[in-house]
């Protein structure tokens, strides 16, 4: 099975995931199209049209494929593995379309709502407040009913369940991911581990698989574009040329001050109630970098 190691699967993924054995995959990262067929929303936000694949059906259907899509990945993941989602709330007609109701029905435990502020509005009329934010949902797959899983190594669980990135801007491919989006979600689960197997079943171009690059492990790509197959591939070869974004999420990984060092350092037990809340904030600063 090491042939599929490496490559992008060219075709409907909910069929070629069907060629990957079970529990093989050790994590996976994806944003599925999202079936929006939104109108057209003016002059400084393009509508997203794939080369390949329409982005409007009937949203019955599109839950469906989702369900049969994510539970096919649940059978490739190894138990205790982990997959993280990225979706949006949508609007239809005035009715809001949550992607918890189909992330309910399929094999997956949900772990955590991650929220990704993005720090733009797709959309400028203003019949709600402008949505800056889309969600990551992080399912897991448990191991021996152990529906808790592992615990994070703290310097990866400080990065907290708000990740604030801004959308990929240089890219061809209409609707790709920032690159610390699948570097995030990959190093905080794989930590230093090396040779792992990264998936992502609708890959454009290639984000999730440079990441998996980056940091050491094998990927699989499914993808029904050629053209973005091919710009995904180009961008594997050149993965040198990315290595700054790569250091730069790394080194947020870090703890500056242990919770024991600001305890010995009084950050808890101040007498004066004042003094104890400034250097609790400062301390926070400190842990967070900002
Ligand atoms: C939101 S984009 C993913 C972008 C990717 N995260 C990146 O950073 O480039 C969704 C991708 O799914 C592809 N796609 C749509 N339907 C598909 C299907 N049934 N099977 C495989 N790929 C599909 C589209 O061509 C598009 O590249």
């Amino acid at each position: 099975m090491s042939e599929i190691l490496n490559t992008i699967l060219r075709g409907d993924t909910k069929i070629k995931l069907r060629e990957i054995p079970d529990n093989f995959v050790d994590i996976g990262v994806t944003s599925p199209p999202y079936n929006k067929g939104e109108k057209q929303k003016g002059w400084l936000v393009k509508n997203v049209e794939y080369d390949n694949a329409a982005d409007k059906r009937d949203e019955s259907a599109y839950q469906a494929e989702q369900i049969e899509v994510l539970n096919e990945l649940w059978r490739v993941t190894k138990e205790g593995g982990s997959f993280f989602y990225n979706h949006k709330t949508r609007w239809e007609r005035g009715k809001m379309i949550h992607p918890m109701e189909w992330l309910l029905k399929t094999k997956w435990e949900i772990k955590q709502e991650i929220v990704w502020d993005r720090a733009i509005a797709a959309n400028l009329r203003g019949w709600r407040f402008w949505q800056v934010e889309e969600r990551i949902y992080w399912l897991h797959k448990p191991k021996n009913g152990n529906l808790i899983g592992e615990e994070l190594i703290s310097k990866h669980a400080l990065m907290t369940s708000i990740w604030r990135f801004a959308p990929e801007q240089k890219s061809a491919h209409p609707a790709p991911f920032p690159l610390q989006l699948p570097l995030r979600a990959i190093y905080s689960i794989l930590d230093d581990n090396k040779d792992c197997v990264v998936i992502d079943p609708y890959s454009g171009s290639g984000t999730t698989l440079l990441a998996a690059k980056l940091l050491g492990h094998n990927y699989i790509g499914v993808e029904i574009s050629d053209t973005y197959i091919k710009m995904a591939e180009e961008r594997l070869a050149n993965y040198q040329s990315e290595t700054a974004v790569f250091k730069d999420e790394i080194a947020k990984h870090t703890v500056r001050e242990t919770f024991k060092e600001r305890k010995d350092r009084g950050v808890y037990h101040h007498h004066d109630k004042k003094k104890r809340s400034e250097l609790a904030e400062a301390s926070l600063r400190g842990l967070f970098g900002s």
